[in-house]
């Protein structure tokens, strides 16, 4: 097939490269889990995609122990501002994305983070084990935005629940383990500290925000075929700056800012509020070379500050 837009050459954002948890990345700007699927786009774009990767890392989306088929249709409801999705993490589970995917996610030329998510610590631990061994994958992702089937909490809403899921996990590899925050909580500031003291690596944030839509002539009726949905785009965006600066000011990891990443502006926007990298998720649906873009223009957006750490002083010196 015809390369539909990706851009003639690599992008201009040297001065831009960042050490995250070892992780040796050209740019800042990485995919956000689940919205990014690059075995189509390489089957779209061939061999281009690979010379001219719009990401400098690839999070795959959520893979969980047994396949799943996801949600009942309609799974999508446009916003003014973004968009509700209740997809419903559907996936091969662990044996087919180690049968299927990772080899051909293998071949792409940045550093590969598997995003995993179960219903309890024992599950989690099982993926994070499974992909811990494999030399394919640099780093694991933990979506918590789901229920402890033994507990009945949500996982990534409860301190104790993540300082638990940490226990039982953390042992089972040395690779870098990134928390993904639910916005979907009181605070995720707390969750944050506790997945810092359990030994997380890094945090990202955030997931989508719960949301639903009505259904335009069934009075009474959700649209979504899975009721609630979760929102995404740039309606969060404010939640999310909110979230980081504040998850900045109590943990000194890493951290990944993501929630509708639309320009460099934007971007350089969550550096400032205290992340590490940020991710770019629903802007990638209408521009499948966003991630290109917005590394370009991130490099042109002038702050010496962001070359330095983001250490809670700098936090605080910006006022
Ligand atoms: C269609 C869609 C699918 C998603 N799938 C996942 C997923 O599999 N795992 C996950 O942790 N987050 C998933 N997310 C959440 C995104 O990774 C991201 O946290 C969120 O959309 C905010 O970023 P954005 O506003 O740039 O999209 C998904 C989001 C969308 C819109």
């Amino acid at each position: 097939m015809a390369d539909p837009g990706l851009p003639s050459s690599q992008p201009a954002t040297s001065g831009r490269r960042v050490d995250f948890c070892g992780l040796q990345l050209d740019h800042p700007i990485i995919n956000a889990s689940g919205t990014f699927d690059a075995i189509a786009a390489r089957r779209a774009f061939g061999d281009a995609l690979l010379e001219r990767f719009p990401f400098s890392a690839f999070v795959s989306k959520t893979v969980t122990l047994a396949p799943r088929q996801g949600n009942p249709p309609p799974r999508l409801w446009e916003l003014g501002a973004g968009m509700i999705n209740s997809i419903g993490l559907p996936n091969k589970g662990l044996a087919g994305y180690l049968e299927h995917d990772l080899p051909a996610l293998a071949a792409l030329p940045v550093p590969l983070i598997v995003n995993v998510m179960g219903s309890s610590a024992e599950d989690v631990a099982t993926l994070v084990r499974a992909f811990g061994e494999r030399d394919e994958v640099a780093a694991l992702e933990l979506n918590v935005s789901c229920p402890n089937v033994k507990t009945g909490l949500l996982m990534g809403a409860d301190p104790g629940e993540i300082a638990a899921l940490l226990d039982g996990v953390r042992p089972h590899t040395a690779k870098p383990v990134i928390v993904k925050l639910t916005p979907n909580c009181a605070s995720p500031a707390d969750v944050a500290a506790a997945a810092e003291a359990h030994g997380a690596d890094a945090v990202s944030l955030i997931n989508t925000v719960r949301g639903m839509a009505m259904h335009p002539r069934r009075p009474g009726e959700p649209w979504l075929g899975g009721g609630a949905g979760g929102v995404s785009g740039p309606a969060v965006r404010a939640v999310a700056l909110s979230q980081v600066r504040e998850v900045r000011a109590r943990v000194a990891l890493p951290i990944v800012g993501m929630g509708g990443v639309q320009s460099g502006r934007h971007a350089q926007d969550l550096l400032d509020a205290g992340a590490d990298l940020v991710a770019v998720g629903t802007e990638t649906f209408r521009d499948p070379t966003a991630g290109t873009r917005i590394a370009e223009d991130l490099a042109n957006c002038e702050d010496p500050l962001s070359a330095q750490p983001h250490t809670p002083a700098r936090i605080a010196q910006r006022g």
